[in-house]
């Protein structure tokens, strides 16, 4: 049996494939077992944020190696404190706590803001969340997630999550006021798998004043967005406010499974030992490359660039609207995360032809065509995504 029958026969039926089987790759090139290539504008879904093959993240891998590869949390590693210090020195926050994944990182998230409600603030255990939201899949996130096609078989829920209009602060505030049940907030500045919807910043703003008002904690779910995706290093510096916890994970360990929770020290101060806690998070291996990482972000000129590509796309983006107006409703893009939203034609359809053109992307919605390449990716490597999307549309037209 070849590949594609081996995952067919063995690996459980939860993922619509593309047909191909990726064996290598380099800069923002993937190739596939019969060496045809693929420019990456999918990054394993905003997770590959320095492409392939990255000389700092691979010797990072290697030295640690050689050191040592887990250890559990009873003991001190430094790479975590290393990690920890720069993710703190660089945000909003005063404290951090490591897991494997970005739903592990919300149900982090979720357990902190019950158990401070519990402990220090006089609110109940009930959390806002946003429509159309995605949070992840296990059964916390997945209830906060506000996406019923997530939820479809697997109910009943967790209990305490009220999902309100995205964008819409007087929501938020009615449920606020209307009592003391609610004790957090969740919200991703932009939503990502629910088709890249941006935050007004007036609304960021509503939101961080009505919940400091009132002691409910507010969340930024960054998993998708933060670490550079936006031309920012966290996805609220675009919007002037700041959270109270947020979440990271998808390309903090440059590929390797990470996930972190942040948070002031007024919140954090309610996790004690025997509350929280995960096998495998913080590893120094993991947080090695983390650390590796989280360095190449931060040199001089990194951040420029992505949003010098960012803006580029978005000029390419405006071109591909006026030209194809007839197909396309919409796009929205911010740094290196965009969205191409169609009238009409299947946002999975396009994405099959341009992997067949040699080109890596990801449809979120029905309708909606996601950008996400490697924050390195080069000028000439966009123009020839966008020489090929035209093609395509043409094809439509
Ligand atoms: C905003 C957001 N939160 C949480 C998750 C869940 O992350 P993971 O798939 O690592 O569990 C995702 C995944 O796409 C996400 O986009």
């Amino acid at each position: 049996m070849n590949i594609k029958e081996l995952t067919n026969k063995y690996i459980m039926n939860t993922y619509g494939r593309f047909d191909i089987t990726l064996v290598k790759g380099e800069g923002c090139i993937l190739y596939d077992e019969n060496g045809k290539s693929y420019i990456d504008f999918a990054s394993g879904i905003a997770v590959n944020s320095l492409g392939y093959n990255n000389p700092a993240l691979n010797a990072a891998v290697i030295d640690q190696l050689g050191k040592l590869i887990h250890v559990s949390n009873y003991f001190y590693t430094e790479p975590q404190a290393l990690l920890a210090e720069k993710l703190c020195k660089n945000s909003f926050a005063d404290k951090v706590f490591f897991c494997n994944s970005g739903a592990e990182s919300i149900e982090g998230a979720i357990k902190l803001v019950r158990i401070y409600a519990k402990k220090f603030s006089k609110r109940g255990y009930k959390i806002i969340s946003m429509k159309n939201s995605f949070h992840g899949r296990t059964f916390g996130a997945l209830s906060a997630t506000g996406q019923d096609k997530y939820h479809r078989g697997f109910e009943p829920l967790l209990d305490g999550f009220t999902h309100v209009e995205f964008n819409d602060s007087n929501a938020v505030t009615e449920l606020i006021n209307s009592g003391s049940e609610y004790c957090a907030v969740i919200v991703e500045p932009v939503q990502g798998e629910g088709g890249v919807n941006i935050s007004d910043k007036g609304y960021m703003r509503a939101l961080r004043d009505l919940t400091a008002k009132n002691d409910v904690v507010l969340i930024f779910d960054e998993v998708q967005v933060g670490l550079g995706r936006t031309g920012a290093l966290f996805a609220y510096m675009n919007f002037g406010v700041e959270p109270d916890v947020m979440t990271v994970a998808k390309p903090l360990a440059g590929g390797l499974p990470v996930g972190a929770v942040l948070a002031r020290d007024y919140v954090a101060r309610a996790f004690e030992p025997g509350n929280h806690a995960s096998t495998f998070g913080g590893s120094p291996l993991v947080l090695s490359v983390a650390n590796a990482f989280f360095d190449e972000i931060l040199k001089d000129g990194f951040m420029e660039n992505v949003l010098k590509s960012g803006e580029y796309t978005m000029h390419r983006l405006t071109e591909l609207k006026a030209e194809f107006s007839g197909l396309i409703k919409d796009i929205r893009t911010i740094g290196l995360i965009s969205a191409i939203e169609f009238y009409e034609l299947k946002a999975k359809d396009i994405a099959i032809k341009l992997t067949e053109n040699g080109f890596l992307t990801t449809a979120v919605q029905d309708r909606v065509l996601r950008l996400t390449p490697p924050l390195t990716i080069k000028k000439n490597e966009i123009d020839l995504l966008f020489l090929s999307i035209s093609e395509i549309l043409n094809d439509n037209k």
